[in-house]
């Protein structure tokens, strides 16, 4: 499948872009360089000198343009070569590609597609670190594999019973497989899918059982947005205190509420980063001990999904012509798909 190009992609975690240092990012397979003016914005080139083809990340940040450091060709933000050595005015041919970009949420998106055709409306709402109403500690990680692995993974929480019965399942039975039984939602959107899951009277998050108990009503619900981002909210509420079990129920009523957004980005068909905050609401009891633990946990269970994902792309790769048998818990991932066909085929 071809990556949807008209959308923005996270490059990065705002903090990882510091002034002065040029960074190398590959994205669907464009080799990318990010760095900032003297201003603070981000800038966007492609990662190749359109001389003789050299990276200019490795190259040096002036003001606000990048010199390539092989033959000394300086670009300005739009991608214009504005000093050649040795002439009075470089040609229009000397420039290179510039991307859209947007510093928001904590964090920089990049538009890979036709620069003209970018609509900063077409980012969702994705709630970084920065936000005030959840304490959340940022990551990233890169996996060897196709973003489809991880997209897929992530749109059928099922195999939280399976692949996270050390980590979220503490190695109960019952714990996990509360996430295979629970009553599941599936849902449409513009662009993207709505999964809501209530996991009634099922074993409380270890976290959490301090506040409510060792049983509670669990309530999670996740909207998977092309091109990759991943923005869930859980909660966990008294046994039987909430008469009805809808997409929205009153957060108000719950004893423990807990946000993550996440990204998914191609940098080659091979190559995946992902990107992930997640924390408790700030007002809620223990938001400090829970900031840890929520992130503890899930730096564990992301090892867990990385180690199968890896080894399920090399036994894919091993007889790429084997096609997958699918089944009920599914359901998402190939609404997903549908949708994802439904903007390529519009781009
Ligand atoms: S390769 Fe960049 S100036 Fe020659
Ligand atoms: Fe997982």
């Amino acid at each position: 499948m071809p990556y949807l190009r008209q959308a923005w992609y996270m490059a990065a975690w705002s903090r990882d872009v510091a002034a002065g240092t040029p960074l190398a990012i590959t994205m669907l397979d464009e080799p990318l360089v990010l760095y900032r003016r003297t201003d603070g914005a981000p800038v966007v080139l492609e990662d190749r000198c359109c001389h003789r083809l050299a990276p200019l990340s490795l190259g040096r940040v002036e003001g606000d343009d990048i010199r390539c450091l092989y033959h000394g060709l300086k670009f300005a933000p739009d991608g214009a070569c504005c000093e050649m050595p040795g002439a009075s005015r470089p040609p229009r041919a000397m420039k290179v590609r510039a991307f859209p970009v947007i510093e928001r949420y904590s964090a920089i998106f990049v538009w890979m597609g036709d620069a003209e055709r970018a609509d900063a409306s077409l980012l969702p709402d994705f709630v970084g670190v920065e936000d005030p109403r959840w304490r959340m500690l940022p990551g990233r990680m890169e996996y060897e594999a196709d973003y489809t692995l991880i997209q897929d993974n992530l749109l059928d929480l099922s195999h939280v019973a399976w692949v996270h019965r050390n980590s979220f399942g503490r190695g109960e039975a019952e714990r996990s497989r509360a996430w295979a039984e629970g009553e599941l939602s599936i849902r449409e959107l513009a662009r993207g899918v709505r999964v809501t899951r209530w996991m009634p009277d099922s074993p409380t998050p270890l976290p959490q059982v301090p506040m409510v108990g060792p049983r509670c009503d669990r309530w999670s619900s996740f909207d998977y947005l092309a091109p990759g981002f991943f923005l869930m909210r859980g909660a966990v509420f008294p046994v039987g205190s909430v008469p009805e079990r809808g997409e929205d129920p009153p957060m108000d009523a719950a004893v423990s509420r807990s946000f993550t957004a996440q990204a998914v980005t191609p940098l080659t068909r091979r190559r995946t980063a992902y990107y992930f905050c997640f924390g408790p609401a700030v007002e809620d009891p223990g938001a400090e001990r829970l900031q840890h633990a929520f992130r503890d946990l899930a730096l564990m269970a992301f090892e867990e999904d990385k180690t199968l994902i890896e080894r399920q792309q090399q036994v894919i790769d091993a007889d790429p012509s084997r096609k997958m048998v699918l089944f009920d818990v599914d359901r998402a991932p190939s609404l997903y798909r549908k949708v994802l066909e439904r903007l390529r085929a519009s781009e």
